[in-house]
């Protein structure tokens, strides 16, 4: 780098300049004053600053003005940041609190819709709920319906099979549930007609106990669709349910 300003002749003034100093210095004529004032004036170029330099700053460069952009608070240079510093502070916890707010809020609703996305619509809801008139059903008959995609008894029981059923002992039974805990209305038992064995659908009204009987394997369920007999190792599945009127059912 210093070869290539030696090169180019960048630094010639100053080498006569020192050159010329260290002459008048030996001599004892040595005028620092003048000296300068001699380099100055056969300087061509700018060169290296030194004792004897001068100061290159970009003066002339404008610094744009950024009072539009600053708090008014900070305005005034006579005046202590500290003095500011409290509503400053202030109105950046106010700034920072609210920004917060605002994205949690956004990423709560972005992650909401998406899930919502991926939930089934009203017409797949509607498909999985089944409404069943329970006037049509006679007492002691067995209806089979069609939800999402088994088969679905719904049986209207006789005074008799309601106190048969429910004054079974839970100790012989297999996979033991009293029958109050299998209906919510001991007219209607209201069960999944799926064989707990290995999934056939069993035939209603038939079989050792009355119930649901499963020709696949010879499964026996009684009237309330508890496994009695049979390698069937559970009860029919009750599904939920609810009345919302003395003659209707909704399944789903
Ligand atoms: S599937 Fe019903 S007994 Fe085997």
């Amino acid at each position: 780098m210093m070869s290539l300003a030696c090169r180019s002749g960048a630094l010639t003034p100053y080498f006569q300049a020192t050159n010329g100093s260290l002459k008048a210095l030996a001599s004892g004529t040595f005028n620092t004053s003048e000296n300068v004032k001699k380099a100055l004036e056969s300087r061509t170029r700018p060169y290296v600053s030194g004792a004897t330099g001068v100061r290159f700053a970009h003066t002339d460069i404008k610094i744009p003005d950024f009072s539009d952009y600053r708090r008014p608070d900070v305005m005034d240079p006579n005046k202590s940041s500290q003095e500011s510093s409290e509503s400053r502070r202030t109105f950046s916890y106010v700034l920072t609190g609210a920004t917060t707010v605002v994205g949690i809020y956004t990423a709560k609703t972005v992650v909401t819709q998406f899930v919502s996305s991926m939930s089934a619509s009203a017409d797949v809801l509607a498909l999985s709920k089944i409404e069943i008139k329970l006037g049509d059903i006679p007492e002691g008959k067995n209806m089979t319906f069609k939800w999402r995609g088994k088969p679905l008894f719904v049986r209207h029981r006789t005074e008799k099979e309601i106190a048969v059923e429910a004054a079974v002992n839970l100790g012989e039974l297999r996979d033991p549930q009293h029958d109050k805990d299998r209906v919510k209305n001991p007219s209607w038992v209201i069960v999944l007609g799926v064989c707990t064995h290995l999934g056939c659908v069993p035939i209603a009204n038939a079989g050792d106990y009355g119930g649901y009987y499963c020709p696949c394997h010879g499964s026996h369920y009684d009237a309330s669709g508890r496994i009695r007999k049979g390698p069937a190792p559970l009860n029919l599945e009750v599904p939920y349910y609810e009345f919302p009127d003395d003659e209707t059912v909704v399944v789903g």
